[in-house]
């Protein structure tokens, strides 16, 4: 049997990244038919698009003028199956470097504009590849409505390019992620997550669970808070306010 193809991106510039630990959940879950090819923009040599529309000229139609590494995420990309963007929030948007790959797929678009079945306006779109997009994200606020932009954003740029939207896995709080046990049901939901989108795509049920909160926003804002302060006091303070939330998940759990 012929495995599929998986286009991650990793675009946290942070080690360890914690959105890159939720992408290897998702891709543990999806199970053993599949190839990853990951790629981390940051580390790569991709320059922005300086919009010189020779893709769109007849000469070199698709052809980017641009000769760097973008070309070995857009050779992967033509044959993916699916198509994993996983990178943290900044200022409530991707970082830079990530934004910088999005803006080099304006080579999938023709220059034609034509009405989409939405009834806006569209780009028809170049080498015939839709695959199953998913966008993977983690923030530091503790309220998921962070992700609303980025997650508008996504279905808006899925549809544009022609990628099939399939689902989203985004967690917030992730200033607790290393408090033990406390993300450990969502870690075993995002490998759900990702035997799902094997299946067809990750249902809502999965994303609004993995997306709830394992603490109140004010308990979760004063931990942060002490955390970055540095002090002994606040040290305790952060550790007794995450031992309290780790009580409560393991009584509801
Ligand atoms: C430059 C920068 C901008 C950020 N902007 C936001 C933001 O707008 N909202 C938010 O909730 N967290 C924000 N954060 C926090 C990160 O999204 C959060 O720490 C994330 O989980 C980091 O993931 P990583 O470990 O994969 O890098 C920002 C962090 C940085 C460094």
């Amino acid at each position: 049997m012929t495995k599929k193809i998986v286009l991650a991106i990793s675009g946290s510039l942070r080690k360890p990244s914690f959105t890159e630990k939720m992408l290897d959940l998702c891709i543990e879950g999806m199970g053993e038919d599949i190839e990853v090819k990951k790629f981390y923009p940051h580390k790569m040599k991709i320059e922005p698009c300086n919009s010189c529309w020779s893709c769109w000229g007849k000469k070199n139609p698709g052809v980017c003028a641009r000769k760097d590494d973008f070309q070995e995420i857009l050779d992967v990309y033509k044959q993916a199956d699916y198509f994993l963007l996983a990178a943290p929030l900044y200022i409530f948007s991707f970082p830079a470097t990530v934004k910088n790959v999005i803006d080099r797929f304006f080579i999938l678009l023709e220059p034609a504009q034509v009405k989409s079945s939405r009834g806006y306006s569209e780009h028809p779109k170049r080498f015939g590849s839709h695959p199953k997009t998913v966008l993977i994200s983690s923030c530091g606020f503790p309220e998921v409505e962070n992700f609303y932009l980025l997650r508008q954003y996504f279905r808006k740029i899925s549809d544009e390019m022609g990628w099939t939207w399939s689902g989203e896995i985004v967690i917030s709080a992730s200033g607790v992620a290393n408090a033990p046990k406390l993300f450990d049901r969502k870690y075993e939901l995002i490998k759900k997550a990702g035997a799902e989108l094997v299946e067809g795509r990750i249902s809502k049920e999965t994303t609004d669970e993995i997306a709830k909160p394992v603490m109140s926003s004010e308990d979760y804002r004063k931990m942060a808070t002490a955390s970055f302060s540095g002090g002994m006091i606040d040290k305790i303070k952060t550790v007794s306010i995450a031992m309290k939330a780790i009580m409560e998940a393991n009584k509801n759990s």
